[in-house]
């Protein structure tokens, strides 16, 4: 995959690359479909990537479907995909990982420890193997976006991220490949969570600007959903992750809960469509 990569980017060629898990659904398809409008080459990686899995995570059963992403790709007409095996990525002589610092410590990451040390890690192979003029990336996944844009500017990799607001479901779910293995109960439940984001950002509108009062908003509404857990509520700034002192056009209130076993994350911009 290198060389051709190379060879592409020596013609003269600008290489799109969308990086994944698989199991691909319309979110993964407005990234692929950017970089098809974007750049002569798009080139779409799908690994289940191991070392950003937690011991008590899905690593094992994440779905998938190779010969269902393939069918879905070459209807977008990448002009290639990269599916490479555990060991090509990991070969035994691995050693290095990126440390991500202290923006992985919040949020996912705190509830996540390791993860984003994987994403990077993974993500910067994946950077050298594919060697893209840009990178697309979806807002849903809003912390991993702002680290990886934090690796590009630390290790001067020459590439621009862009980000790619995130696609939903008629009833506001955002999409996921976790999607797939909610209950019916429980998939009935899940649209509130973005409608209580909608809420909160609604009452930011109308002059709410105190962090902890917006959080409470989208707590109170989740907390009489049935089978919902929170992880965590946090208004946060986009570029920080830490809690301002007031909420601004521009700030991020991101939520992630369990619902059952299913662990669901997302997130809306106050005043803005996309960041
Ligand atoms: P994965 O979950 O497969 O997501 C691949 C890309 O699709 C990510 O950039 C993610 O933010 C984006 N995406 C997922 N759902 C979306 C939606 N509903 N709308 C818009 N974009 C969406 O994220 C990963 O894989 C991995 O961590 C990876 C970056 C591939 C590293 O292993």
């Amino acid at each position: 995959m290198q060389e051709q990569a190379v060879a592409w980017r020596k013609a003269g060629e600008d290489i799109g690359f969308v990086p994944t898990m698989g199991a691909l659904h319309a979110g993964h398809d407005r990234l692929v479909a950017r970089a098809r409008r974007e750049n002569q080459r798009v080139i779409v990686s799908l690994f289940v990537n191991p070392a950003q899995f937690g011991p008590t995570e899905d690593f094992a059963r994440y779905p998938r479907p190779f010969d269902a992403d393939r069918v879905r790709l070459e209807a977008l007409g990448v002009d290639a995909i990269f599916h490479p095996a555990v060991d090509q990525i990991y070969p035994p002589a691995f050693k290095t990982r990126v440390d991500p610092g202290p923006l992985a410590e919040v949020l996912e990451g705190k509830s996540r420890p390791g993860h984003f040390k994987g994403v990077l890690t993974v993500v910067l192979k994946l950077f050298q193997i594919g060697q893209p003029k840009r990178a697309y990336f979806g807002q849903k996944d809003f912390q991993q976006l702002v680290l990886v844009r934090q690796l590009v500017r630390d290790f001067a990799l020459p590439l621009r991220i862009v980000a790619v607001p995130t696609v939903r479901e008629a009833d506001g779910l955002a999409m996921s490949s976790r999607n797939a293995y909610l209950s019916p109960a429980e998939r009935e439940v899940a649209p509130g969570i973005y409608r209580a984001l909608k809420t909160a950002a609604g009452r930011f509108e109308t002059g709410l600007t105190d962090p902890a009062a917006l959080e409470e908003v989208v707590r109170d509404l989740l907390e009489g959903a049935p089978g919902v857990a929170i992880d965590y509520v946090a208004l946060v700034d986009e570029t920080t992750l830490r809690r301002p002192v007031r909420a601004v056009a521009g700030s991020v209130l991101a939520v992630a809960v369990k619902l059952g076993s299913i662990r669901l994350i997302d997130n809306v911009v106050l005043g803005a469509e996309r960041l």
